[in-house]
């Protein structure tokens, strides 16, 4: 038998950056993000031989994206295997707590493949643990229709599994759910909004991976000086793009984002042994940006642990956007993609 499940990736206006116990990845503050669509993670499963990661091709396809198996180390696959691990022993208090009937599961091989294009610099650590926390929990369910019913039509279903899915990746736990989720604590639901359909154009200032990994700027960050008082403010700021959300006031995102971008990285650049993702054509792109985020029909703009600037512009605005910095920026590569729903067990 095979299970599947695809999850997107998700891209934070106001970031989980610090966390509060990292052995559940509790976050220090509170978080936004808006979820991607099919830059995506598909993991699939089959019964084997034994529990491993195999460095092979899920059977499943993502409509016009090509798929591509990841180069995990070791340590990559130890730390998926341990998810599965940690996903089954969970589905029995989470299916009959939903009414749903268990099955016992067998050896499974685990096989995973992302849509971004090979070294993007997008980082897959939330698409791959959202999938593979939904293709597990569905190999836990005895009925699959029900499974299919409860994911679909119970919030509180996903996110019971979110907060199984933030224990492999925080991040992951936004990914379960779209096009707006907040994380706060142990809780990661979608919030209400107005605003028109977004994508997120991504400008791809380089790619490989990257010095210094998200876990080891989690650690550094709380001992910046300027971390005095950032929980206070990334708190606040989640309420304000909250609210703007909700009222469709596209300048005050633009303007939280903006903002919230400058100040992780500040963070990331006054840690006790300081460091920076940002190379010189990130700077250039952001000073480019500036007085546009100033101005009427501001972009959304932010940055994560990393050098690419994720530009989020309404659906109906994107091919001008595309031009404007192709005009800027001649043979920069940019990557597209728009927001969507959520981690979904069809794979199409
Ligand atoms: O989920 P992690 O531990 O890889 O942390 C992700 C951190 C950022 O991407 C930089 C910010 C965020 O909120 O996604």
């Amino acid at each position: 038998m095979k299970w599947a499940a695809r999850a997107p990736a998700n891209i934070a206006l106001v970031k989980y950056m610090g966390k509060c116990d990292a052995r559940l990845n509790l976050p220090a503050n509170a978080s936004l993000s808006m979820t991607l669509d099919s830059l995506c993670t598909v993991v699939e499963l089959r019964e084997a031989a034994a529990t491993r990661w195999v460095a092979a091709a899920p059977s499943a396809s993502v409509s016009g994206r090509e798929l591509r198996v990841p180069a995990l180390d070791a340590a990559g696959a130890a730390k998926f295997e341990k998810h599965l691990a940690r996903v089954i022993s969970e589905a029995p208090g989470i299916l009959s707590q939903f009414g749903l009937r268990m099955r016992a599961v067998g050896e499974v091989e685990i096989r995973s493949a992302n849509t971004f294009p090979a070294a993007s610099g997008i980082a897959s650590s939330a698409s791959a643990f959202a999938a593979l926390t939904l293709a597990g929990a569905q190999a836990c369910a005895a009925d699959l229709d029900a499974f299919a019913a409860a994911w679909e039509g119970r919030p509180e279903f996903r996110r019971a599994w979110a907060r199984v899915a933030r224990q492999g990746s925080g991040s992951a736990c936004r990914s379960l759910e779209g096009p707006w989720v907040r994380w706060v604590d142990t809780d990661a639901a979608a919030v209400s909004s107005r605003l028109p359909a977004y994508v997120d154009l991504v400008l791809l200032v380089a790619s490989g991976k990257k010095a210094v990994s998200s876990t080891d700027a989690h650690a550094a960050v709380v001992a910046s000086p300027l971390w005095a008082g950032r929980v206070e403010r990334a708190n606040a700021r989640v309420a304000e793009l909250s609210a703007a959300l909700a009222a469709g006031d596209a300048s005050v995102v633009a303007q939280v984002a903006w903002t919230e971008l400058w100040e992780m990285h500040s963070l990331f650049h006054t840690s006790p042994q300081p460091f920076t993702y940002w190379l010189p054509l990130s700077l250039e792109i952001l000073q480019w940006l500036k007085p546009l985020v100033e101005g009427p029909g501001a972009p959304v703009v932010t940055m994560d642990a990393g050098p690419n600037v994720h530009l989020l512009v309404p659906a109906t605005d994107a091919a001008q956007w595309r031009a404007r910095v192709a005009e800027r920026f001649p043979g920069l590569l940019v990557l597209e993609d728009r927001a969507g729903g959520g981690a979904a067990t069809a794979v199409s």
